[in-house]
């Protein structure tokens, strides 16, 4: 019998089913649940700086309507990184949450480099966030503990200069099809990331064929885990990383390795 191995279970946003998205409470959850596998979405302000947030905007996921002003949106890009910190980034997620701020990208790296492995997404192009991602990866010796991702096709080329192989680049799809993994390959990624809907073993077994890793995302139910699990692949996000695990074990222990 050959053992089989399961795929990484990365806390999407941070265990953001339990905190706060893209806050230190929802990484030091994803931690304190044993996933050292954290994912987080990189802007930048309007001073440059690499800050950790999800939407463009900041009223979704902060006190943006009455610290700024009620009239929003407020664009993350129109904002110096002092404006951003001054903004509340957990109180809309519950009160136990009030304070939390916005992270920058650095705080993470700094706060979890021993502890932690790091899956990036980069939202933005033009930015120059590729740069600065790759050049405090470096500062901080994380090459070996980071990934990179995005949707962005030109975001992707330019992570896979600056990597040079150094670390992964991962190109996240919406719809995975044999054109996106032709796409993935000639921008240079080493994995491509499609959302689970699209996902089936045959294109799964296409990606391996083209020489990528295979990731998944927008993974929510336990059908959902089990074609994660048929397809092989290398790892999904999960909001709740510890119901996914606890869905992997079952559905392992479940499948005899005869079937
Ligand atoms: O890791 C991929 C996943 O995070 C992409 O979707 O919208 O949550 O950034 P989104
Ligand atoms: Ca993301």
């Amino acid at each position: 019998m050959t053992a089989r191995s399961s795929p990484i279970i990365i806390a999407h946003r941070g265990a953001s089913g339990y905190a706060p998205e893209n806050t230190v409470a929802s990484f030091d959850k994803a931690l304190e649940l044993g996933f050292p596998d954290i994912e987080f979405d990189i802007r930048a302000s309007k001073d440059g700086i690499a800050v950790v947030i999800h939407d463009a905007t900041v009223d979704r996921t902060t006190s943006a309507g009455t610290v700024l002003s009620a009239s929003g949106p407020h664009p993350v890009q129109s904002l110096m990184l002092a404006e951003l910190k001054a903004l509340d980034a957990g109180a809309w997620f519950g009160p136990d949450f009030a304070g939390q701020r916005l992270p920058t990208l650095e705080e993470l790296f700094d706060r979890y480099r021993e502890r932690a492995r790091f899956w990036v997404e980069v939202k933005e192009a033009g930015r120059g966030l590729e740069v600065k991602l790759a050049a405090l990866m470096a500062r901080h010796g994380l090459r070996e503990r980071c990934a990179a991702l995005s949707f962005e096709p030109v975001v992707i080329q330019e992570l896979a200069h600056v990597a040079r192989g150094r670390f992964p680049v991962g190109l996240l799809v919406v719809r995975l099809d044999e054109e996106a993994i032709e796409q993935a390959a000639h921008l240079g990624a080493d994995g491509i990331y499609p959302f689970i809907a699209s996902l089936t073993p045959e294109l799964a077994q296409a990606v391996r064929a083209r020489g990528l890793r295979l990731g998944t995302a927008g993974v929510e139910t336990e059908e959902q885990v089990a074609l994660a699990l048929r397809c092989g692949v290398d790892g999904f996000v999960h909001n709740y990383p510890d119901v996914a695990r606890a869905q992997v074990q079952r559905l392992r222990g479940d499948a005899s390795p005869d079937k």
